[in-house]
């Protein structure tokens, strides 16, 4: 997708919102996106996010890699959302915790009784902590009990993780989003941090995972993203560009798949009229739900 495209390549001084610091793009463009169709995604406080900067690259990644970026990633978001809403509604609050949240806004959505942890990069998790301060403050926002961490996934250890976030979880049931992630990580670091979620979690609470299956590999539409990626890669950021196998999810210890999806499906229930005909032509993420057992 195209989050992926401009991940590691793209950090912007974001000196147009007053702060001298590298954020990664690539959380404000999917961000950006979410805000775009509003009534797909649900999330009406994306757009609290968007910037100039921004704005003005979307344009030449949906003409060079696919017209469809922003309603796919809106589409993700609805899965999330509704099941986050599902699952906290019958289980009265909980913890909803974020790998890699990004600027996603999804507990200002759920119900104040559920908290929430979010975890990035130190850069994305410093800057959204401000922001979120100081829009709630302003009323822009509404008062949700979040906290936030910064790991990086590739070097922080399972043990270090578990031991912090075990500080900071106060109430049950968990549900986990790791969303937009995957593919910039590698296979080691993939099977860290399910070792994480299973320390963590306990019977009954959720995983909801996002991927590539191997497959898109072949497709033109995949080969373009690449392209994109590599013409625009002036960091020599390198990642895994993961993709994985449905059969992964089938053999995670600790976990039953619960449900599996893809986007091609959800634009069928909820976009019907959004002209995505053939799921090749598409970045087509697949999306998994595993249960704690
Ligand atoms: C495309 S964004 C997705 C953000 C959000 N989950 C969403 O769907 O809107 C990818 C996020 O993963 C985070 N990320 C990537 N690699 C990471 C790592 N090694 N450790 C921690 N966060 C990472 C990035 O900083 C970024 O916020």
């Amino acid at each position: 997708m195209l989050d992926v495209a401009v991940f590691s390549f793209l950090f912007l001084y974001m000196k147009s919102l007053h702060l001298c610091m590298q954020i990664h793009e690539t959380a404000f463009i999917v961000s950006t996106y979410r805000s775009y169709h509003e009534s797909v995604s649900k999330d009406i406080y994306a757009k609290l996010w968007n910037n100039p900067k921004t704005e003005a690259l979307i344009p030449d990644i949906l003409n060079s890699v696919s017209s469809k970026e922003a309603i796919l990633h809106s589409l993700r978001n609805r899965f999330f959302y509704e099941n986050l809403q599902s699952f906290f509604k019958k289980n009265s609050g909980g913890t909803l915790i974020n790998f890699g949240a990004g600027f996603s806004m999804y507990q200002f959505l759920l119900d104040p009784t559920v908290s929430t942890i979010e975890i990035d990069k130190e850069d994305i998790i410093e800057y959204k902590r401000k922001r979120i301060h100081f829009w709630t403050i302003e009323g822009k926002l509404p008062k949700r009990d979040t906290s936030y961490i910064s790991f990086d996934f590739n070097h922080d250890s399972a043990e270090t993780m578990v031991n912090e976030l075990k500080k900071m979880i106060h109430q049950k049931p968990i549900f986990i989003v790791l969303e937009g992630v995957l593919f910039f990580l590698d296979q080691k670091v993939t099977h860290k941090l399910f070792k994480v979620f299973e320390d963590i979690q306990s019977a009954g609470d959720l995983v909801g995972s996002v991927s590539y299956i191997p497959e898109i590999e072949k497709t033109n539409v995949y080969k373009r993203l690449l392209h994109y990626f590599n013409s625009h890669n002036s960091t020599n950021d390198s990642f895994a560009h993961q993709t994985i196998p449905t059969s992964y999810y089938t053999q995670i210890n600790g976990y039953r798949l619960k449900e599996h999806t893809h986007e091609y499906e959800l634009s069928k229930l909820y976009t019907p009229d959004a002209q995505i005909d053939n799921p090749n032509d598409i970045l087509n993420e697949h999306l998994y739900l595993l249960e704690r057992v």
